[in-house]
């Protein structure tokens, strides 16, 4: 309940600090014919313009019961798929084996982009995993296998006592990597970009997967 002298939450959020794009533009008949080059295209964009953590990324996952879940994820490397990691035993990494199909959303304010991406996840090559488990810092390592991933701390002790011991074992060797850490790909078979414009117009354009390397594009309305 607001009162007369309370702001209502409307009134709040009609203060709150707006984004002043820096806005490239988004000309629909001159767009690559690969989603791929063109979120590459954008994302160099953004890391030379300055965007803050542009690799942040928001996977959404659904179970085998349709519950839907969102995280904040990095996105890691980009070729013919968009990648992550994680650990398989994690909430996501069960749901993604119940049902491959996840969405990826990439918001840059500074730029006033936005990129969707719908796809199917799966587990990269062993290799990849352990590459970028090997490349984390170490505090980071241990964070991982000292317990698993989302699972409820209930004693503090004893959790500080599995990092301590999973500090001790990351020392004692420097290339472990557990099974569990996952290099995940997401091979796109739409994606959305949407270019805020200078007035309050947007731009948006679709690609749809038609084939292995074929995309048809759609120009949709804002
Ligand atoms: C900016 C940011 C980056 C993150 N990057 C990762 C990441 O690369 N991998 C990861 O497993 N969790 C990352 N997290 C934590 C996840 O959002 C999430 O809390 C965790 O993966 C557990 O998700 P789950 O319980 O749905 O499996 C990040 C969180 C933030 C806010």
């Amino acid at each position: 309940m607001t009162t007369d002298d309370t702001p209502s939450i409307r009134q709040l959020l009609k203060r709150a600090k707006k984004s002043s794009p820096d806005v490239a533009g988004l000309d629909p008949e001159s767009v690559p014919e690969s989603p791929m080059d063109l979120f590459v295209d954008w994302l160099e964009t953004a890391v030379e313009g300055g965007v803050t953590e542009p690799q942040a990324m928001t996977l959404s996952t659904v179970d085998h019961a349709g519950t839907v879940s969102a995280r904040t994820l990095l996105l890691k490397d980009v070729d013919d798929a968009f990648w992550f990691a994680s650990s398989s035993l994690s909430p996501k990494g069960r749901q993604i084996r119940e049902n491959p199909r996840v969405a990826l959303t990439l918001y840059w304010r500074e730029q006033g982009r936005q990129v969707r991406i719908l796809g199917d996840a799966g587990p990269g090559p062993r290799e990849t995993s352990v590459a970028d488990f090997t490349a984390r810092h170490p505090d980071s390592r241990a964070v991982a296998i000292a317990m698993p991933q989302s699972t409820p701390v209930d004693d503090d002790n004893e959790a500080q006592q599995a990092l301590d011991a999973a500090k001790a074992r990351i020392a004692d060797d420097d290339e472990f990597a557990p099974d569990d850490w996952t290099a995940f790909r997401v091979v796109p078979t739409c994606i959305e970009f949407w270019q805020a414009t200078t007035g309050r117009d947007q731009v948006r354009v679709r690609y749809d997967r038609t084939a292995p390397t074929t995309w048809t594009r759609s120009r949709l309305w804002p």
